[in-house]
């Protein structure tokens, strides 16, 4: 294989075990998810999806096995350097996990913010994306006076204002209308193409059955099935 061929994988799981008590949310897990590779993790409510995820910017720690991101093993990162390491990710949860207080706007360039940028380009920055999320006349509202499909848009203009190299999306369409979630996959579709890898968590089907990309499937904490489509139709 040539050199222009080789694939780089930016995480790397192996062997990977992840348990709570007895039980095992992750067992025997071992990966690659390649740079710019868009993937997605899907499986039974149940099956380790969000804990897969967690793992990955150090949410939690693993219980056996290494992980490696961007080249950085997880369980050699110091706590002191766990919030450098997650500026790395991007991460969007179902529940959107806005700041309630805060304006649409605040949310977004309080990323910036606390990455020390100058108050200018936080300006530029975060209304630029809010633009692109299609959110440039409700920037100044609070997030309960948005639309659940609203504050999605907002949460993921806020996952990717900072730039991180990988995004995380936990069931980021589930409780959505299809036109939000068709925004918010064109977000994020356009961030990858701007060099990001992007890894998704979900059982939309909707979603899953449109796709050509990688689908990992998970079962019981087990990979099942790393594939196209057609090897996961049996999912539920
Ligand atoms: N903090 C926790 N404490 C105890 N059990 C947990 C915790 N988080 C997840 N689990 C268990 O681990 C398994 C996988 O959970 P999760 O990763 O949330 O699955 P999924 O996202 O696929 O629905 C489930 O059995 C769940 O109950
Ligand atoms: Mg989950």
């Amino acid at each position: 294989m040539s050199e222009l061929t080789k694939k780089h994988p930016i995480v790397r799981m192996f062997h990977v075990y992840k348990r709570y008590g007895a039980k095992n949310a992750l067992a025997d897990v071992s990966l690659d998810i390649d740079f710019n590779e868009w993937v997605f993790v899907t499986g039974p409510s149940g099956a380790g999806k969000s804990t897969l995820l967690k793992l990955m910017y150090r949410g939690e720690t693993v219980s056996e096995g290494q992980i490696l991101v961007d080249g950085s093993n997880l369980i050699r990162v110091p706590q002191g350097q766990v919030p450098m390491l997650r500026r790395k990710f991007g991460v969007i949860f179902q529940d959107f996990k806005l700041i309630q207080t805060k304006t649409a706007y605040e949310n977004v360039a309080l990323v910036l913010e606390v990455a020390g940028l100058k108050p200018q380009l936080v300006r530029k920055k975060a209304q630029n994306v809010l633009r692109q999320a299609g959110m440039e006349d409700k920037m100044n509202q609070y997030p309960p006076s948005l639309s659940g499909g609203e504050q999605q848009r907002v949460a993921v203009a806020r996952a990717i204002v900072g730039d991180p190299k990988i995004i995380l999306a936990d069931e980021p369409t589930g409780s959505l209308d299809s036109r939000s979630a068709a925004i918010i996959m064109d977000l994020l579709k356009g961030y990858q193409s701007r060099g990001a890898t992007i890894i998704i968590a979900t059982h939309d089907k909707e979603i899953l059955s449109r796709t050509n990309q990688r689908i990992i499937y998970l079962e019981n904490g087990r990979v099942m099935d790393h594939g196209m489509r057609t090897d996961v139709e049996r999912n539920e």
